[in-house]
């Protein structure tokens, strides 16, 4: 199926990790990384919200079983934002310009910008950022070898805290690529707070923004209850990863996956539910969980065309073109930040 073309003209934490090329490192960015999960951990067991970060289902575990959920066929976000990226791209380079600079948020196995990669004239150099950094440095290495020439500089930084980039590079503009509704994982004043530290990044440029929409519950529920359990097996991998790095003991079988559309939040919500009354120990202290109690592991929010635009607009960017799928499914934006 072709995707339609929809275009619309309207109107620190800092880097802290240093890519094999000279990308920004600051020391024990690891150990800081360990730090903030066992404290952000301890405080989601601690209560009453318990609620976490979906940042920390990124060791290269999680970054793994990403990758699998972008394959499922219930879920349709990747494989529909990467057919309206390849009828888009042609207008995008235009748009961006020769020697533009991309900067990934949320780079992941960096599929995506490849599309843009191959549509930009002479691009100058791309910074993609994750907070999963040994995933981010192999998916930097394949791309190199791809787009030979390319000037590749992996960020290892977490994007919900400040970041600094190195000085902007030649005359081309610098453009913010924020694919995979990753947006979505921000409560929406912490949207509004990354929007505008965003727009502070890319003054001159712009943002390439990618956003899931409102749509039929029943779909948004299959995209995240697949039948092969590969999104089950990628919130637990939280818990797992507690074992692993941080010596906690939590026994996996004994929690359950569980995502639902808030109908009237507009977003997924995945928790981890308690399948009996148990404890778990995490460094020296030890939780309780009732039956039934559930860590709340990630929202997932939806949008509107005209929410998102109302929404980049109050972060200080000038709404462009929007294209979307004859479906309406997702959309991707284009966002002056000049
Ligand atoms: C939903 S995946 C999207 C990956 C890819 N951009 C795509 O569209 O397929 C989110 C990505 O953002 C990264 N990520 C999540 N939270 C982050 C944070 N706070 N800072 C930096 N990267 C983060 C994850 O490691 C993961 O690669």
């Amino acid at each position: 199926m072709k995707p339609t073309l929809v275009a619309r003209d309207v109107a620190p934490a800092v880097a802290s990790a240093a890519g094999p090329r000279g990308a920004p490192q600051a020391g024990g960015a690891h150990d800081e990384a360990d730090a903030g999960f066992a404290r952000d951990l301890r405080a989601a067991l601690r209560g009453p919200s318990r609620s976490i970060s979906p940042k920390y289902f990124y060791d290269l575990e999680g970054s793994r079983l990403f990758d699998r959920i972008c394959e499922l066929p219930e879920y349709y976000p990747t494989r529909v934002e990467c057919g309206i990226l390849a009828r888009c791209a042609d207008a995008l380079a235009k748009r961006a310009g020769r020697q533009a600079e991309i900067v990934e948020f949320g780079a992941g196995s960096l599929r995506k910008v490849r599309l843009l990669l191959q549509a930009f004239e002479a691009p100058a150099r791309y910074l993609p950022i994750d907070i999963s950094a040994e995933h981010l440095h192999a998916s930097a290495t394949t791309l190199r070898h791809e787009f030979e020439g390319l000037d590749v500089q992996p960020v290892a930084a977490d994007f919900s805290r400040c970041m600094a980039l190195p000085p902007a590079l030649g005359s081309g503009r610098r453009i913010g690529f924020f694919p995979g509704s990753s947006l979505g994982n921000f409560a929406p004043e912490e949207a509004l707070d990354f929007l505008r530290r965003a727009h502070g990044l890319l003054q001159g440029g712009a943002l390439i923004l990618g956003v899931d929409l409102v749509k039929d519950p029943q779909r948004l529920h299959a995209a995240y209850n697949d039948a092969q359990g590969v999104t089950a097996a990628f919130n637990l991998n939280l818990l797992a990863r507690a074992n692993r790095e941080l010596g906690a003991d939590f026994d996996t079988h004994q929690f359950a996956h569980y995502a639902f559309y808030n109908a009237p939040l507009r977003r997924i919500e995945m928790h981890l539910v308690s399948r009996r009354a148990q404890a778990v120990a995490l460094g020296a202290e030890r939780f309780c969980l009732e039956e039934g109690e559930s860590l709340h592991t990630e929202n997932s929010y939806k949008f509107t065309i005209e929410g998102l635009r109302a929404l980049a607009a109050a972060a200080g960017f000038r709404p462009g073109p929007v294209w979307t799928d004859p479906e309406r499914l997702f959309s991707v934006h284009w966002l002056d930040a000049s």
